[in-house]
């Protein structure tokens, strides 16, 4: 598969674990995480590598400053590839620091984790988070290309899993009924034959989106932050860790469901299908951070998503569609929070 962007194309390969890392530019350096390193032990290349500890406090202006003086310590030049190995949080951090390195050096993104194979891997938005919120600094910087092998998601822990699945069901909820009716009929384990078919297709989608909103700037893109714009706010209140990104977007996705309900724009019942299909998924669906209305609020709108101060949502319309409402009400919002 091609992804188009305003300055070119990048290819999406998918790949045996066995022929992962074969053909690497030359002059490549490696950035992943212990786990990572751990689960792929056995076909790791030997180039240069920075093994971070995992998480998303790597994703800060201290772990970014990190990996830009290991690359120059250990001599990476305007001509050297700076492979991002590993989930979300490599690929988000690995792609700044190759944006910003000498004025920008070619990366690979190798996605392993599920979340990265079918969302962050595919879209060119990298970044870093400051303390004020996630994601806040970053570029629009695509990869030079996108190597990933679903073989390294069969030994996916349970959690890790049902954390991309989260994206995987918003997918299905924003843009694919039948991706959806397929999942909510027969639940998708790290094991299931459809999973290779099932992270096509939702890059395939990722695809159609980024490629006709690249910018962010027709709105079109914004429909991909369904359970985002509350997920965000429950991440960053819970100090990122304890509630994983699918976790939180899990429970973003319910609660923008009831708020859709609440506007007309997401017709009733939808809501307890979705409670049905996260919890069938190992997801969790509420958290008691929701109560505290004032400060998921104040802190949605430090979101960079928040247009002129008022929040901006992208609702079901129906299982299978969405459309991005601006200017929703506080009061709209926080009523929803607190009956959570
Ligand atoms: N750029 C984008 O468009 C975009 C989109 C969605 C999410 N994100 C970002 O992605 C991040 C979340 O991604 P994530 O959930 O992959 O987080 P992550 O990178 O922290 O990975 C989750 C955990 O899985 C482990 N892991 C990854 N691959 C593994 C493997 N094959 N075997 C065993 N363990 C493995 C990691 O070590 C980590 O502990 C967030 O920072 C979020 O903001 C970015
Ligand atoms: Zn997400």
């Amino acid at each position: 598969m091609l992804i188009q962007h305003s300055r070119g194309q990048y290819p999406v390969l998918e790949r045996g674990v066995d022929s992962l890392f074969k053909d690497l530019p030359a002059s490549s350096f490696v950035l992943t995480d212990q786990n990572v390193a751990r689960a792929l032990a056995d076909w790791l290349p030997t180039l240069p590598t920075l093994v971070l500890e995992p998480g998303e406090q790597n994703k800060t202006l201290e772990g970014y400053g990190r990996c830009l003086r290991w690359l120059a310590t250990v001599g990476a030049t305007r001509k050297s590839t700076l492979i991002a190995l590993g989930g979300g949080v490599i690929g988000d951090l690995g792609g700044f620091v190759a944006s910003t390195y000498m004025r920008g050096i070619p990366f690979v993104q190798i996605p392993t984790s599920l979340l990265a194979q079918v969302d962050s891997s595919v879209g060119g938005k990298v970044g870093i988070d400051l303390d004020d919120g996630k994601n806040l600094v970053g570029a629009f910087y695509p990869p030079s290309e996108v190597r990933l092998s679903p073989d390294v998601l069969r030994r996916l822990p349970a959690r890790q899993f049902a954390n991309g699945m989260a994206e995987v069901w918003k997918y299905g909820a924003i843009m694919d009924a039948p991706l959806f009716a397929e999942l909510a009929a027969s639940r998708l384990t790290p094991q299931d034959p459809r999973l290779a078919a099932v992270v096509r297709r939702c890059i395939e989608l990722k695809a159609q989106v980024v490629e006709a909103d690249e910018f962010e700037t027709t709105g079109l893109r914004a429909i991909l932050n369904f359970g985002h714009t509350i997920g965000h706010a429950v991440e960053t209140l819970t100090g990122y860790g304890p509630v994983m990104h699918g976790e939180a977007i899990a429970i973003g996705m319910v609660t923008e469901a009831k708020l859709g309900i609440r506007l007309g724009v997401t017709p009733p019942g939808i809501e307890k299908e979705l409670i049905a299909c996260f919890a069938g998924q190992g997801l969790p669906t509420t958290h008691p951070i929701l109560q505290n209305g004032d400060a998921m609020i104040s802190t949605m709108r430090k979101d960079k998503k928040a247009a002129s101060g008022r929040l901006a949502f992208s609702l079901l319309t129906h299982i299978g569609g969405c459309k991005l409402i601006q200017g929703v009400n506080d009061d709209e919002v926080r009523a929803v929070l607190i009956e959570a």
